[in-house]
């Protein structure tokens, strides 16, 4: 009998061992973990519970059929970060470079069936040459299931992608559509042609890392939402994000002690705008300043600088924020940010997780680059991920909210639920000197007329006033009390009940 118990546990110390120390060593050198001590690190101690270890592959061509290492180059199995359950994958590069085949596409098809069927998040760590080469169209098969997968999941439980090695071709596709995607500098790239074809077919030269490595796609791409120094932190930041997240789009995010008083003032906010209105100012210390113990998650922070989104907690729950940045681009609206902002939002919005704006918006970027490049399909998506959301909308203008992006910016005609301004806010369709120069275009030669008329449009336009005169803003605030007044606002939303008409789907511009 004890043998036979012996005999589990050597296979099962077999089955670890991957693809073999020598490969494990060289897995080392390149300053990667191993798929297994990366798990480790991102469940809680001991949690994991490993599925299908002993699964091999069934290729026999190109001399497989010798070569049949157990687990087949991915590791699967469930665990928990902070007490609630994840399923999670994890590729072993040591083994057949970690590339998918039949088999191992089926190992990661079951947890993503199990993670739907029981409401828990997916995390992948990726780490893969692809498609396995000697399997052909089975692996190829294998992806499309994966895909069709990541599709069926997506809105019903989050999916986080963690690119810790090669993640090349059509293998970039699953970690695209999920929700977010972590890439760790230096050691990670992912791309859908490689270096040597772009050469070839465009005569480029271009390294891997220039191609498709952490920093394009958190600055250039935005593929990625953030990049980490290395596996370790990497990890401890996915755990962070988990942490934000409710299990599946019919749970609620989790509920986290707090240690920070809901009511709150912060008299240094009555003078974060500047006496100049064209004077920028740091929107993320608003944030930090009404955020739960000034504890904010910043997602895609290196990409369209001129929204900032992220997670903060206000009485232990999350919040989802967006916010126009005056410090980028005086916080202008164009292609980038939009997208970005759009697709938080509809994130939020998939997870019931409620939204708060800070808007301070001098309108949309003007410009050919803009137009020619679809300004208006893509300001839509935001104003449509807005309008289309149903969860718990607070907006706090801050100061200008000039023409469209007043609308777009959960104003209170895109049913947002409390739309508060700022004493110093300035609701118009658009900025004085515009108006002005347009109003009384034949009076521009006389600059005396022109700063009266400038200084009349100020009067009645640049405040929050004629905006409040109509119910468009419920109520002006002060500054110092905007964490008390827009904790209230969300605790008084916590039973809130919308529903959009029935649809098969929408269709949001892409
Ligand atoms: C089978 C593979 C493999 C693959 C790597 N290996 N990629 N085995 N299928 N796709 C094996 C190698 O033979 C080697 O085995 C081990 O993994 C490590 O590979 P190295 O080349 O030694 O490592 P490194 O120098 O770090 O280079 C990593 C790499 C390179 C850049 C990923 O291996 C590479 O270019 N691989 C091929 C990538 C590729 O073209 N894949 C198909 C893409 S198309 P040993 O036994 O020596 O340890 C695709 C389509 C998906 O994926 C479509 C979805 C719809």
């Amino acid at each position: 009998m004890s043998d036979i118990l012996a005999e589990l546990e050597n296979r099962r110390a077999a089955a670890r061992v991957g693809g073999g120390e020598k490969r494990i060593a060289a897995q080392h050198s390149k300053g990667k973990l191993t798929a297994r001590e990366r798990i480790e690190l991102l469940l809680d101690e001991g949690s994991f519970e490993e599925f299908d270890m002993f699964v091999k592959h069934r290729t026999t061509d190109f001399g497989m059929a010798e070569q049949r290492p157990d687990g087949d180059g991915v590791v699967t199995g469930w665990g928990t970060i902070n007490g609630r359950m994840v399923y999670v994958f994890s590729q072993d590069f040591t083994v057949f470079g970690g590339s998918l085949s039949e088999t191992h596409a089926q190992k990661i098809c079951k947890i993503m069936d199990m993670a739907m069927q029981n409401g828990a998040p997916v995390i992948g760590l990726n780490d893969s040459g692809g498609a396995r080469i000697q399997e052909g169209v089975a692996s190829l098969a294998g992806y499309a299931e994966v895909f069709q997968r990541n599709i069926m999941a997506s809105g019903v439980v989050p999916q986080i992608s963690v690119i810790m090695g090669p993640c090349a071709g059509g293998a970039v596709y699953s970690p695209a559509m999920t929700d977010f995607i972590f890439m760790v500098n230096d050691s990670s790239y992912m791309f859908v042609t490689g270096p040597d074809v772009v050469k070839t077919v465009t005569n480029e030269v271009v390294t891997a890392e220039e191609l498709g490595g952490a920093s394009t796609h958190t600055k250039k791409s935005s593929v990625a939402d953030g990049a980490f120094e290395n596996d370790v932190e990497t990890l401890a930041e996915v755990r962070r994000l988990v942490d934000f997240l409710p299990l599946n789009n019919r749970d609620k995010a989790p509920i986290r002690p707090f240690f920070d008083d809901p009511e709150r003032l912060d008299q240094s906010l009555d003078t974060l705008i500047p006496q100049n209105p064209n004077q920028p100012y740091d929107m993320k210390e608003l944030i930090l300043k009404v955020a739960d113990e000034g504890d904010f998650y910043e997602l895609q922070a290196d990409f369209a600088a001129n929204i900032v989104t992220g997670f903060i907690r206000l009485e232990g729950r999350t919040v989802g924020v967006v916010a126009n940045q005056p410090m980028v681009l005086a916080g202008v609206l164009d292609i980038d940010s939009s997208r970005k902002a759009a697709r938080f939002v509809r994130f939020c919005d998939a997870f019931e997780i409620p939204i708060l704006t800070f808007v301070d918006v001098p309108g949309f970027l003007p410009g050919t680059a803009q137009e020619y490049g679809g300004v208006i399909k893509h300001g839509a998506k935001l104003l449509f991920a807005y309008g289309e959301a149903t969860v718990p909308k607070v907006t706090v203008i801050t100061r200008k909210a000039y023409g469209g992006a007043y609308d777009v910016m959960a104003s209170k005609h895109l049913r947002g639920d409390f739309n508060y301004a700022w004493p110093t806010a300035q609701i118009a369709v658009m900025g004085a000197k515009g108006a002005t120069e347009i109003l009384y275009r034949s009076e521009l030669g006389d600059a005396e007329k022109i700063a009266e008329r400038t200084a009349e449009y100020e009067a009645n336009f640049a405040n929050p006033f004629r905006a409040a005169e109509r119910g468009f803003i419920d109520e002006v605030i002060m500054p110092h009390s905007t964490r008390k007044r827009v904790a209230r606002a969300f605790a008084s939303l916590r039973t809130k009940s919308l529903s959009n008409p029935w649809k098969k789907h929408d269709n949001i511009p892409l």
